[in-house]
Parts: structure tokens; C-alpha cells; sequence
């Protein structure tokens, strides 16, 4: 691509270039830091937006990679600069990760536009930190890469492949049913996380890895290179040296993002057997490119696109790293032929279909052609009626078939404390038919849609070797998690959707092949019960949580501020300098 800019056309030239006293403040404490006219004269300021942390495992070495990036950097001529922001830390965060997202992005925004940054390389990976970092730079509207932090090595125990996350609840259950002991329980917890990177199954942060590749935002195959691989240094050093020319070329990211790519990344998603979480974070960040995409969308696309990825949860066998071996994503996408549009643009400045023309699929088994997918079609399937007028979402791919269509009565909790009381009590009265509600683990409930979706399977039913049952909330689960859960109810029961009516005994009706989901109450009924429903104090007086509780909006917005979206007020200007 030709260049579009000339070194007076960059941000940074702003801050750098003037004859005038402002700009002198800029030069003489740039070289307080030991650079010289030469280091920024001419040259693009690369912002390396780093998310690593010392509690954040999947990101531990982000540190060591932004250093590649630098030479990358350099090599192409820039000045790159290294920008610490918030780690994500999918385990260590409380009460969850996700209620920081948004915190996250509008820090990675304003640290964009508030200096002299002209590109961005984005680190991350784990989790809420793709969709975070991504909606932040797409907000700021400087050109920018993704680099995925990618997964960690393949988890073993005494010979056995173990995957983050999945093998956790199975073996969980196992533990709770008496049928392992504390002695392999601890085996599994030394082996389940052998290095550095992200869950290595295709759980959210996999999945959010790929949905950015999908959408163009990373160079080719990025998202499949495992975190300790010696590529993954090189795929960090490519990026220091492509975002340099990515500013020459003023390859922004609306270019890049497009109704065509946001449906690309969502054929991508569905292909890979994706996270349900990928559903929440698609919307938000298609939103902030002024893309409006929701349920119905990517519901479509669900139902006509099969899982290619035979990766654990989905899958039963392989882990990201065998992705990786049988040809990563751009193997994937290949496979998936006609079903991208491969005219769009990627970071690359080419098209997607000549990044991905020499891709090839090395075992077909772990990567299949549509002519042999792992699931038909509808990995993901979004449920509407009178108990989530505003969608709920389940993966059919990742449960039981014989819950497909089903009746059952709720057994109802309004807090996680108290559906853990029915979950611990050998003598719970309930049915292999019951349906298992959480409520007020929504966005304002839980507060911030807590990974509490996949309710552990009941003492009652463990007992007599019952291994899934729908569960049903507002809340959301893991990528990694499996089983007949139906999360992200809309409206969630704190802000007062129908789910906030229900009543233990209810009977619970789903149809997933016709999309449905009710309570067999009458209309009548239930506005009864709304009579006499109160609502609850917001979760938050002050703080941060204040302006959450203010301004989130519901799963099927994506749980974005109101006020961040595109079209709410004029566009943030530029700083005076
Ligand atoms: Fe970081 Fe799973 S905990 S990706
Ligand atoms: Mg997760």
C-alpha cells in the first residue's frame, strides 16, 4: 500500500515538531529519557499497550514480547513506546473480570489519545482483555495491531491431556461424587498450567484470539501461536515492524472493521465452537465501530455455520496447541471457503483472501472440512419468549442432546449462596427434569455477570450418575464450561426482567430447535407477581461501581456504557496541545 501521510501529518508531530514552548516541554523531557531528536524526528510513536502484570499468569510474558516488539519497531523505523494498562487477570480479579472490561477499555481510549501515539500494538489475550483492548483502540481511531498473547502449552496429569478450564468441572464433579481423591485432585492442579499464555482450550480467551484474526485485526495465524513457542517472539517482532507501516499507509481501524469483517468474525467464531461469551463481546465491539450487529445476527450466522474446531469443550479430543499444528486459523478460514467474504482488508493492507491463500490444514481430524464438521451448525443458539424478551443464549454444541427440547420445574435462587446450599444437599428434593435457576447475576445483579452460569452439579443428582441438567440464569459461564446452561437471560431479574417472577415449581419450557424459552405462566400471572415485585438497591453507592450501575447496558448490547457507544454524543476531539 502507498504511503498517505508525511511526518507533519502524524499525532505525534504535534507534540514534537512545533518551534514553540510546549513542544519544547515534549523534546527536552524525551530526552530527560535519554532519546534525541533522532529517536522521534520523522519517525511514527508506537504505543505498545502492554497488559501484563504479576497477577495476571496468562500474560507473564507480555513483558519479555513488548521488548520484540521494540525491535520490530526500530527495525521499521519508529519510536516505540511501552504503555502499562490494566491486566485482565481472568482468576485473580473479583468479583469478576468482566465487571472491569469497560474500565479497561476507556483506559486503553484516553492513554491512546491523551500522548503523542501515532500506531498501537495491542498485548493481550487473556479473556475480557481482547474485547477490552480492541473497543479502546477502535474508540481512539489510531491504526492498530492485535497481538495475541496466546495459549499455553497442553495441561498433563499422569499421562492424560488436561484442558484449562473443562477439566477442572469434570474432574470437580468426580471429586464431589468420591470417585478421585485429594491425591490425584492435587496432581491435576500441578499439571493443568504448564507455562506462561492462556487457557489452551477454545474457551473465551482462544476464542476472543480469534474472533480479532477473524476481523482482520492481526497478522496471519497470530491468534493459533502457542505463548512459549519460539514464533511467537517472531509474530511479536513482525508487528513492531508492520505497525510502523500502518501508519505511513493511515490503515485505520474503520477500514478495517466493517459490516463484511464483523460478519467474517462471526462465521469465524461459530467455526471454532466459540466461547458464549464471544456473543457478548462481538456486539460491543462491532458497536463501537458504529456496526450494529446483536442475537438475531449472529443467531443467523450460528445456524448455517458448522463447528470446524475440534477443540475441547466442543470437540472432544484437541487442545490450541494441535490447532496450531494442523495449521492455526488461517487453516480454518481456508476451510471455511465461501462462507467469509475474502475480499476485505486486513492489517496486512491486503485482503483476507491473499493472507490466507497458502494456508493449509495438516490434519484434518483436529481441523475439519465442511463436508465433516464436529457439529452440524449452531454452536450457539439464541433463545427468546416471555422468560428473556430480550434473548438468552445457549450452546447446543456443548451438552447433553436429550435437553434439546424439555420441560421442568424451577427450582429457584436468588443469590449464589443459596443456590450453593441446594447444590451441597444430598436430599435436595428435585428430578433429573428440574430446571436450575440463578437470578441477580446479571450486569447490575451479580454485579457484573459473574462466570456463575454453569451451576455445579447438584449432590442429588451427582449421586445417581447425572452428569447435566438445564440450569438457566442472567449470569454468564466460562468458555471452557459445558453443559445445558442457558445464560445472559434479558432483561436481567435485578433491573426486573421476567426472570425476577419466576417462582420454585414453575414449569420451565425450552425448545431449542425453534428458539424458544418460556415459563408456562399466564400473562395474567405474572403481571400479578410484577405488582408486588420490589426493585433492589443498586449494587453500588460510590466508586467506580457507581458509574457502572449507572451507565451498563444489557447482554444483548454487549454490557457496554451507554455513554461509550458511537452514536451517544459527538465525537471526543482531539487534545490542544
Ligand atoms: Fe486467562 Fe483463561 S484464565 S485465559
Ligand atoms: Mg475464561
Amino acid at each position: 500500500m502507498a504511503p498517505k501521510k508525511e511526518y507533519k501529518d502524524l499525532r505525534s508531530a504535534r507534540w514534537f515538531a512545533p518551534d514553540d514552548l510546549r513542544s519544547f516541554g515534549h523534546r527536552s523531557r524525551a530526552m530527560q529519557m535519554g532519546l534525541d531528536s533522532e529517536d522521534w524526528e520523522g519517525k511514527p510513536v508506537i504505543a505498545i499497550i502492554n497488559t501484563w502484570s504479576d497477577l495476571s499468569p496468562c500474560h507473564h510474558h507480555l513483558r519479555d514480547r513488548a521488548e520484540y516488539v521494540k525491535q520490530g519497531v526500530y527495525q521499521a523505523g519508529g519510536l516505540p513506546v511501552e504503555m502499562p494498562v490494566h491486566s485482565f487477570s481472568e482468576q485473580f480479579l473479583k468479583p469478576t473480570s468482566m465487571l472491569y472490561r469497560n474500565m479497561g477499555a476507556m483506559e486503553v481510549e484516553e492513554t491512546i489519545r491523551a500522548h503523542p501515539v501515532d500506531g498501537v500494538v495491542l498485548l493481550g489475550g487473556c479473556d475480557k482483555s481482547t474485547p477490552a483492548l480492541v473497543m479502546g483502540a477502535v474508540s481512539a481511531g489510531v491504526p492498530f495491531i492485535f497481538l495475541p498473547a496466546g495459549a499455553m502449552l497442553r495441561g498433563n496429569y499422569a499421562g492424560a491431556k488436561l484442558g484449562s478450564g473443562t477439566d477442572v468441572w469434570k474432574y470437580w464433579d468426580e471429586r464431589r461424587a468420591g470417585t478421585i481423591g485429594k491425591e490425584q485432585w492435587d496432581g491435576v492442579q500441578g499439571g493443568i498450567a504448564r507455562s506462561y499464555g492462556t487457557c489452551m482450550t477454545m474457551g473465551t480467551a482462544s476464542t476472543m484470539m480469534s474472533i480479532a484474526e477473524g476481523f482482520g485485526l492481526t497478522l496471519p495465524g497470530a491468534s493459533s501461536i502457542p505463548a512459549p513457542d519460539a514464533g511467537h517472539k517472531r509474530m511479536s517482532k513482525a508487528c513492531g515492524r508492520r505497525i510502523v507501516d500502518m501508519v505511513w499507509e493511515d490503515l485505520t481501524p474503520d477500514k478495517i472493521i466493517t459490516p463484511a469483517s464483523t460478519r467474517n468474525a462471526t462465521v469465524v467464531a461459530m467455526a471454532t465452537g466459540c466461547s458464549t461469551n464471544a456473543i457478548i463481546h462481538l456486539i460491543a465491539m462491532a458497536r463501537r465501530a458504529g456496526i450494529d450487529w446483536g442475537l438475531d445476527d449472529l443467531d443467523a450466522v450460528g445456524h448455517e455455520i458448522p463447528v470446524l474446531a475440534n477443540i475441547r469443550p466442543t470437540g472432544k479430543e484437541y487442545l490450541m496447541e494441535d490447532f496450531f499444528y494442523a495449521g492455526g486459523l488461517p487453516a480454518l478460514m481456508k476451510e471455511l471457503g465461501d462462507k467469509l467474504d475474502t475480499s476485505v482488508v486486513t492489517v496486512t493492507g491486503k485482503t483476507l483472501g491473499e493472507t490466507i491463500a497458502d494456508a493449509q490444514n495438516y490434519n484434518d481430524d483436529v481441523i475439519r472440512p465442511l463436508s465433516n464438521p464436529v457439529y452440524h451448525q449452531g454452536s450457539l443458539a439464541v433463545l427468546r419468549g416471555n422468560l428473556a424478551p430480550d434473548g438468552a443464549v445457549i450452546k447446543p454444541a456443548a451438552m447433553d442432546a436429550k435437553f434439546m427440547v424439555h420441560r421442568g420445574p424451577a427450582i429457584v435462587a436468588d443469590t449464589y449462596a443459596e443456590m450453593k446450599k441446594i447444590i451441597s444437599d444430598p436430599d435436595y428434593p428435585m428430578t433429573p427434569d428440574s430446571v436450575l435457576i440463578l437470578r441477580n447475576a446479571g450486569p447490575q445483579g451479580g454485579p457484573g455477570m459473574p462466570e456463575w452460569g454453569m451451576i455445579p452439579m447438584p449432590q442429588a443428582l451427582l449421586k445417581d450418575g447425572h452428569r447435566d441438567m438445564v440450569r438457566l440464569s442472567d449470569a454468564r459461564m466460562s468458555g471452557t464450561s459445558y453443559g445445558a446452561c442457558v445464560l445472559h437471560v434479558a432483561p436481567e431479574a435485578y433491573v426486573g426482567g421476567p426472570l425476577a417472577l419466576v417462582k420454585t415449581g414453575d414449569i420451565i419450557a425450552m425448545d431449542i430447535p425453534s428458539r424458544t424459552l418460556n415459563v408456562e405462566v399466564s400473562d395474567e400471572d405474572l403481571a400479578e407477581r410484577r405488582k408486588a415485585w420490589v426493585a433492589p438497591e443498586p449494587r453500588y453507592e460510590r466508586g467506580y461501581g457507581a458509574m457502572f450501575s449507572k451507565h451498563i447496558e444489557q447482554a444483548d448490547k454487549g454490557c457496554d456504557f451507554d455513554f461509550l457507544t458511537t452514536d451517544y454524543g459527538a465525537p471526543v476531539p482531539e487534545p490542544e496541545i
